[in-house]
């Protein structure tokens, strides 16, 4: 099939490159210049296992252009993967989708189903329904549909050619069909609903999965008090398969580029229709305590911050991507900073994103060497669970350090274990960790 796709960021490109590895011809519509020019010669834009390598694979069946008018032409599906980011008052920007479905509608004659990849609130499809009639777009060609996309950055290919489920929101019959074409390759359940459902179960999951995290962080708390061990705690919860394993790993709460705008985007919505969905205010207000929590750990440890110096090892907001929109190093490097510590910080490959946003800040060093960055300084606080800081030498690490002591706060190394190799070893929610000894 042909498939043309609106937007070449994260969800856009994995869209994009995923659909062609199932054999449709895909054309993708990016008005960033210097994006398209990378993507033109193989270069992926963003960080992501295994992208650019399929990229390569199949670039004869992917053109990437500018010109809306020859991707509308293109297909009789277009999908539309541009940002929603949050504005101010929480709820979702839509304005890259408006401008994006008004210069479709300027430019039909033909039927097309305009599906929805990127997240946006409950009854949008009606929204851009509307729009089709106003732009002259003449509603009866359009259709339009809901397929969100429940990729994770750095496993997105993965997620997207093998996901849990996929989800098909659709008003009629002719888009059910050709949405239930277009995945027929991947053996996943699909399950067709209305557009409105589909919008609400992309909020839902990753509220949910949201509250999983700052229910378990609150549980964190709660053994740090009384002695014991929040990974066992997850282990002895995960067995039961209603709650399953996954998604509870407690530390310094989430961050990326959908958690936190979805929440705010979901709670907005929620209030809109004149529900108070306090439940994710406070799962909100747990996670943005999480940075805090930190902070005051390391503040207890080292005493005064002035002028001491502080290793940072992970500045993207997780392990395995580059992005460090949202990410928990941001605010915490910056509150350290404010404290008058100098922090140095270190991360595999997000260095130059985390430089670019947080521009010129007075106190704070990047350093491209994973021991290098350590030289000399008081401490080492770990913020990101990358496999290369789990695989680190732990006798180089003592070496550099003027003082041995780590703040680890997503648990990657076991805390007796550290205890016996000589360091001062601070963790979340475990027992046998020095923060539990000193009462801290
Ligand atoms: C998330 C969802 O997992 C995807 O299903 C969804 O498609 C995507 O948002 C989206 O809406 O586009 P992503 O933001 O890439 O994916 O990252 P996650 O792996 O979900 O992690 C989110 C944050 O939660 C990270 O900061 C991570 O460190 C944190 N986290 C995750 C925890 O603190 N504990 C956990 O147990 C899991």
């Amino acid at each position: 099939m042909k498939v043309s796709i609106v937007g070449a960021g994260y969800v856009g490109l994995v869209t994009g490159v995923g659909l062609a590895s199932l054999g449709h011809d895909i054309c993708i519509v990016e008005k960033d210049e210097r994006k398209l020019e990378k993507l033109n010669n193989g270069i992926s834009p963003i960080f992501e296992p295994g992208l650019e390598e399929l990229l390569n694979k199949y670039k004869e069946k992917i053109i990437f252009t500018n010109n809306l008018k020859k991707a509308i032409a293109f297909s009789e599906i277009i999908f539309l993967c541009v940002g929603t980011p949050a504005q101010d008052d929480g709820s979702a920007d839509l304005s890259q989708i408006e401008d994006a479905v008004i210069q479709i509608f300027r430019n039909v004659n033909s039927y097309k189903l305009i599906v929805e990849k990127s997240t946006v609130p409950v009854n949008t499809h009606k929204l851009i329904k509307w729009l089709a009639n106003r732009y002259g777009g003449k509603s009866e060609f359009i259709d339009v549909a809901s397929n969100p996309e429940f990729l994770r950055e750095g496993k997105a290919l993965y997620d997207f050619l093998n996901p849990d489920r996929i989800i098909i929101g659709v008003e009629t019959e002719k888009a059910k069909k050709l949405l239930l074409e277009l995945y027929e390759k991947i053996d996943a359940p699909k399950l067709v609903v209305k557009p409105a459902t589909a919008e609400t179960i992309k909020y839902t999951a990753n509220a949910f999965l949201a509250m999983k995290i700052s229910f378990i962080n609150m549980i964190a708390d709660f053994c740090e008090k009384t002695g014991a061990d929040v990974e066992e705690v997850a282990l002895g919860i995960g067995f039961d398969k209603r709650i399953g394993k996954d998604f509870l790993k407690a530390g310094i709460g989430y961050g990326g580029s959908c958690f936190p705008k979805d929440l705010k985007a979901f709670i907005y919505t929620a209030n809109e229709y004149g529900i108070d969905f306090s439940l994710l205010k406070e799962v909100e207000k747990i996670n943005c305590n999480r940075v805090e929590k930190v902070f005051r750990m390391i503040k207890n440890v080292l005493w005064n911050l002035v002028h001491k110096k502080i290793a940072v090892w992970g500045l993207a907001f997780k392990a395995g991507t580059d992005d460090v929109r949202y990410s928990p190093a941001i605010r915490l490097i910056k509150k350290l900073i404010e404290n008058r510590a100098y922090v140095y910080g270190y991360d595999p490959k997000a260095i130059d994103n985390f430089k670019r946003s947080i521009g010129f800040l007075e106190g704070f060093s990047a350093v491209d060497d994973l021991y290098e960055v350590l030289d000399d300084a008081d401490a080492l606080v770990i913020v990101t669970d990358w496999q290369e800081f789990k695989e680190a030498d732990l006798e180089e690490v003592k070496k550099r350090l003027k003082l041995p002591i780590i703040i680890d706060t997503r648990n990657i190394f076991d805390p007796d274990n550290m205890l016996k190799q000589g360091f001062e070893y601070y963790c979340i929610g475990r027992s046998g960790c020095s923060n539990v000894q000193k009462n801290i």
